[in-house]
């Protein structure tokens, strides 16, 4: 064994006493790099033996979290986030959406037919959308779909840690994923794009993209990249373009607010059928993620005040209602019944106005 061969197995041995399994992995991809080049069949055999499912062979995937840059310095912060608890709830997803992402699942079951004919399955794809509608929450989704580890790795945390490291990072990262079947998640891909204007940065990015370039391209088709972003107009389009896939997550319409309600209602949904309509129209506009936390205020309210919930929750999601005039009182209580079939004697006491003024304005507009 020469020295530099025997340095490197003590280092491994170090790593696998010291219970690092995921640095064991680091260090060995860095290997694999480094000996192409000197010595391609030694790499190859190395290669393969990290494509070993780490689930049988050590608790790398339980680890609730693990630094990749611990092997280096164990001093900086870890960039990369293993997610541990299934979501409870499935997404909501639109049509369009759900059969693309339905696609990229019956893919992988006929990736040995693919192959045959010298296709692969698709394995990088890009997710665009605004915050809140569901891009972190489908990555977890299909890596539970694959039954694969999602790890996460956020580009906004990369490119502010260490300039000059950067690149670095980013590659021990992407290693570390190549070499066991996984979903990495980049999240915030435009971080990268956002530096840009700085002027002292421009070889590092410029070295950071091309190492994502390469990567996108020749991703396994074991595994999965998936990259999400809220501003695909500062994603360079050289990188856009080396992605399989680009799914594009948006808003949900009336009817998935709808769905969005009643799912995140849950048991209380029997209680506050009546209100279900009102929800959505005043909804309208909302990611998921404002939709969820409105309706679990209210869930929460009603069970801790339920005497008082209707009326607060109307105050909440109406912030002027307090400062109606009398006659827009009125119209608002007709609104309710006619509109979202409220049931006259609530929208009166609610509005404060008589259920005989609401009848009236009622027959009067059927009139
Ligand atoms: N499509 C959806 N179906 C059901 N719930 C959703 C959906 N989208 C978002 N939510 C709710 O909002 C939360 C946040 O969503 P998520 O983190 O997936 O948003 P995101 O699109 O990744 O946003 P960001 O761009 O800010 O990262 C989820 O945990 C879930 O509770
Ligand atoms: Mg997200």
């Amino acid at each position: 064994m020469n020295t530099k061969h025997s340095e490197e197995m003590l280092e491994v041995a170090r790593l696998a006493l010291e219970g690092k399994p995921t640095d064991v992995r680091l260090y060995l991809a860095k290997l694999v790099r480094k000996a192409r080049k000197e010595d391609p069949a030694y790499a190859s055999k190395l290669e393969s033996l990290l494509k070993t499912d780490p689930a049988r062979s050590s608790g790398i995937l339980r680890r609730s979290q693990f630094g990749i840059e611990e092997a280096h310095n164990k001093d900086e912060p870890s960039l990369l986030r293993t997610i541990k608890r299934p979501d409870e709830m499935e997404p909501l997803l639109d049509g369009p959406l759900e059969t693309q992402l339905q696609q990229i699942l019956i893919e992988r079951q006929h990736k040995e037919e693919l192959e045959a004919k010298g296709l692969n399955p698709s394995s990088s794809i890009i997710f665009q959308g605004p915050p809140g509608v569901g891009k972190t929450m489908t990555a977890n989704w299909l890596s539970q779909q694959l039954g694969l580890p999602l790890y996460v790795l956020d580009l906004t945390a990369v490119m502010s840690s260490l300039l000059g490291k950067t690149g670095s990072n980013l590659r021990s990262v992407l290693d570390f994923a190549k070499s066991h079947p996984c979903v990495l998640f980049l999240d915030e891909i435009d971080a990268i794009a956002k530096r840009r204007n700085d002027e002292s940065d421009v070889g590092e990015l410029k070295r950071l993209v091309n190492i994502l370039l390469q990567e996108i391209e020749n991703w396994p088709s074991e595994g999965l990249l998936i990259a999400a972003t809220n501003h695909p107009e500062l994603v360079d389009p050289a990188l856009w373009r080396r992605f399989d896939l680009d799914v594009t997550f948006c808003l949900p319409d009336e009817s998935n607010i709808k769905k969005a309600v009643v799912k995140f209602l849950g048991s209380d949904f029997d209680e506050l059928a009546h209100l279900v309509d009102f929800l959505v129209e005043s909804q309208k506009g909302e990611s998921y993620s404002n939709i969820r936390r409105t309706i679990n205020k209210l869930r929460k309210q009603k069970l801790i005040n339920p005497l008082e919930f209707e009326k607060n929750s109307f105050e909440q999601l109406i912030p002027d209602l307090n400062n109606l005039s009398r006659q827009e009182r009125i119209s608002f209580a007709v609104k309710l019944v006619s509109d979202f079939s409220f049931p006259k004697q609530k929208a009166a006491k609610l509005l404060g106005v008589s259920r005989d003024t609401i009848r009236k304005k009622l027959s009067e507009a059927q009139a």
